[in-house]
């Protein structure tokens, strides 16, 4: 990718989360020039760029002051059942922001690669494809809808990339196979919802297609999950098996039971198959990410397992 992407200029929102943290570090280490937008902590990689998402002064000063070819938002309050109590923070910081950062992108001439979620589904079927009608359950799916429809109104060329369950290592963010691992080992129990069924997808493929987009400017609506549609039940199991922890641990659970306030969709599985043939980063199949991300998870283990040693 660095020889034909070497001169790109990304401004990426949300360079500190569970999503942009990975995204950063693959487009710095692709040869992308990267601009990293900078809200409550610090961005790891990338030039800082100040940008709060509830100003639109700030996201106005930002595109100003870079002029970027292109734009990846990832920025979002992702927190589904704080979106839900929360409707007017959900409503400023995933659908006002957004407006006002593809309006920001047609002025400066930036192409805008917006990221959005399965969760603008409603789960009646499960495998989605992008010409399925978002019909979304809760208010944070309604939120990122919202932004969906503002990328497309307001920039002049856009691509929404909708995702499922991203997981990966962060150092402050504890994905969904981090927690189980972390509960199995310490001997807990764990209840985990077996009625819901999404496509996770690994961080570090996710950012792969996400950079293809951005590099290719592409247009359009596009699924880049795993081709895996799974239960969170199954996914824990799996977590364990592969780390041999004891997945008898785990039990079979209603999203009341783990405390989740906001109703969510039963099947948000998303269909990759025009991924697959567009991209030449694949959406790869859960056994495929396993195989790069348990090694990970247990090298992280191993070294918090050394740091408490000490
Ligand atoms: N997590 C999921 O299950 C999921 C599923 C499907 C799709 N997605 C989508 O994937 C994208 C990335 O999600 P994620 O899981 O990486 O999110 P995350 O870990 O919660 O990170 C959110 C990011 O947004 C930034 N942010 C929040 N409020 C902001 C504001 N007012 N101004 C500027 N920046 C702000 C945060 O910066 P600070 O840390 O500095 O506040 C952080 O970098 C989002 O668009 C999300 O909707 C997520």
């Amino acid at each position: 990718m660095e020889a034909t992407t070497a001169k790109m200029k990304i401004l990426l929102t949300g360079a500190t989360g569970l999503v942009g943290r990975d995204l950063a570090f693959a487009a710095a280490e692709g040869g992308f020039e990267l601009l990293s937008a900078q809200h409550a902590c610090p961005p790891e990689r990338g030039k800082p760029v100040l940008l709060d998402m509830s100003s639109s002064d700030s996201i106005r000063k930002a595109f100003a002051a870079n002029r970027p070819d292109v734009v990846i938002h990832a920025a979002a309050m992702t927190d589904v059942d704080a979106c839900e109590s929360n409707k007017e923070l959900a409503l400023a910081v995933n659908a006002k922001a957004t407006e006002a950062i593809a309006t920001e992108a047609r002025r400066a001439g930036s192409h805008l690669v917006y990221v959005s979620t399965d969760y603008v589904f409603d789960g009646s079927k499960g495998s989605y494809g992008e010409n399925d009608e978002p019909n979304p359950v809760n208010f944070y799916g309604k939120s990122k809808l919202m932004g969906e429809v503002a990328a497309e109104r307001f920039a002049s060329t856009w691509c929404i990339a909708r995702t499922s369950t991203p997981y990966g290592l962060h150092p402050r963010r504890k994905s969904f196979p981090v927690v189980v691992a972390e509960r199995l080992s310490a001997g807990q129990e764990m209840k985990v919802v077996s009625d819901q069924r999404t496509s996770p997808t690994h961080t570090a493929n996710l950012s792969m297609m996400i950079l293809e987009l951005a590099a290719r400017r592409s247009e359009g609506t596009l699924h880049v999950s795993s081709s895996t549609g799974i239960s969170r039940l199954e996914f824990a199991a799996r977590v364990a098996k592969e780390l041999e922890l004891d997945g008898s641990l785990l039990r079979p659970a209603s999203g009341e039971e783990v405390g989740w306030r906001a109703v969510r969709p039963r099947d948000t599985t998303l269909n990759v198959s025009k991924a697959n043939s567009l991209l030449a980063a694949k959406p790869e199949s859960l056994e495929e990410s396993l195989r790069v991300f348990i090694p990970s998870l247990k090298r992280q283990q191993m070294h918090a397992r050394t740091r408490t040693d000490k």
